[in-house]
């Protein structure tokens, strides 16, 4: 497994993200499965888990958290989680105020069966909250020796400009993959200018890049897919004509599936320092250590930027998973 550092600690370039195991948007995952399945990420190497309180409403966390006690080291596993979503049943809303994000660090604290959290993300941006008055609680977290690095998610350049000039910023979470490249024109040279490690989500599109979505696939309308614009005709189509030429592409040059290929992608994008993958098996970890210990050639950079312009005429990023200003 490839490394990098964050905030000095080594931690796997390739990390597993958790969402899916909550099992409300994704189906549902069994907890032997979600344990399985963050015990495997640390046989592949992968030591850094993604979570937060609002995948699976909590349960996310606590499965992590039920993984490394049945590990029994802490210290093995880099747990990152974040802050500032809540949930009721008129939907997601960011909310960043303090009341809220103390209450969160004592319940993924406790969820999580541990004393301290490795990075601590904000999960978006509170447009009603100041983001000094966030910065300045966040620091407060990392003095009582609760969390020991800070990072943000979904932040803008200005964003976390004005949230370095009060805590310090170990890392940003924005959405990244070879279908959605907004970030291309700010963020990811921004924290590659600033050394803010980038850790990318939806490394694998919510699943498009798996490699086992086809062509005409249904999705339980509970599933985050039914309504995910990617894959409504007749863009779906679209991206399933991309989907197949990179798989191609992936096989006949390389050898690799086209997950391979996708996250290899990523982590030879520079700036990048960790591609988040989506998993709710072990076994669809295989492909995530098959993304590393290889690089792309400039000429097939250049020919996978060929096929995603010429398949997809109509792209559209992730901005539909974006929360709503908070009401009160
Ligand atoms: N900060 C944020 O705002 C934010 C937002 C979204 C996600 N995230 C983080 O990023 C992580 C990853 O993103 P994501 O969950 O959106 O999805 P993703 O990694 O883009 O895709 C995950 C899905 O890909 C499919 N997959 C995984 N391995 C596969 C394999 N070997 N072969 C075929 N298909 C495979 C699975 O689909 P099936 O379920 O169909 O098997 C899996 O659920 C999340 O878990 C979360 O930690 C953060």
């Amino acid at each position: 497994m490839e490394t990098t550092r964050i905030a000095g600690v080594e931690v796997s370039r390739i990390g597993l993200g958790t969402w899916a195991m909550g099992g409300l948007e994704w189906g549902a995952v069994p907890d032997e499965a979600g344990i399985a399945t963050c015990l495997g990420a640390l046989d592949r190497g992968i030591n850094l888990i993604d979570t937060a309180p609002i995948y699976g409403h909590g349960r996310s966390e606590e499965l992590v958290g039920k993984s490394m006690r049945a590990h029994g080291r802490r210290e093995a596993f880099f747990i990152a989680t974040k802050a500032g979503l809540e949930w009721n049943d008129r939907g997601v809303f960011a909310n960043c105020t303090e009341k809220r994000l103390r209450q969160e660090l004592d319940d993924s604290l406790r969820r999580l069966g541990t004393d301290y959290i490795d990075l601590y993300q904000v999960h978006w941006p509170d447009t009603r909250t100041p983001i000094a008055e966030t910065a300045g609680l966040l620091a407060e977290f990392l003095r009582e020796g609760k969390v020991r690095a800070l990072g943000v998610s979904n932040y803008s350049p200005a964003q976390m400009e004005e949230f370095r000039l009060v805590a310090p910023l170990s890392s940003n979470q924005p959405p990244y993959n070879l279908f959605e490249r907004q970030i291309d024109a700010d963020s990811l040279p921004w924290c590659t200018t600033n050394r803010v490690a980038v850790l990318t989500w939806s490394s694998l599109c919510r699943s498009l890049l798996g490699g086992r979505v086809c062509r005409g696939m249904r999705f339980d309308p509970k599933d985050i897919r039914h309504h995910d614009p990617k894959f409504q005709e007749p863009r779906f189509g679209q991206y399933m004509t991309a989907v197949e030429r990179l798989a191609t592409l992936a096989r006949e040059r390389f050898g690799k599936t086209v997950a391979e290929l996708a996250v290899r992608w990523m982590l030879d994008r520079p700036g990048v320092s960790v591609a988040l993958w989506g998993a709710k098996r072990p076994d669809q970890l295989d492909a995530a250590v098959g993304a590393t210990g290889w690089t792309l050639d400039a000429e097939s950079m250049a020919e996978i930027d060929r096929i995603v312009a010429e398949s997809v005429i109509d792209p559209v990023g992730p901005e539909y998973l974006t929360p709503q200003v908070r009401e009160g």
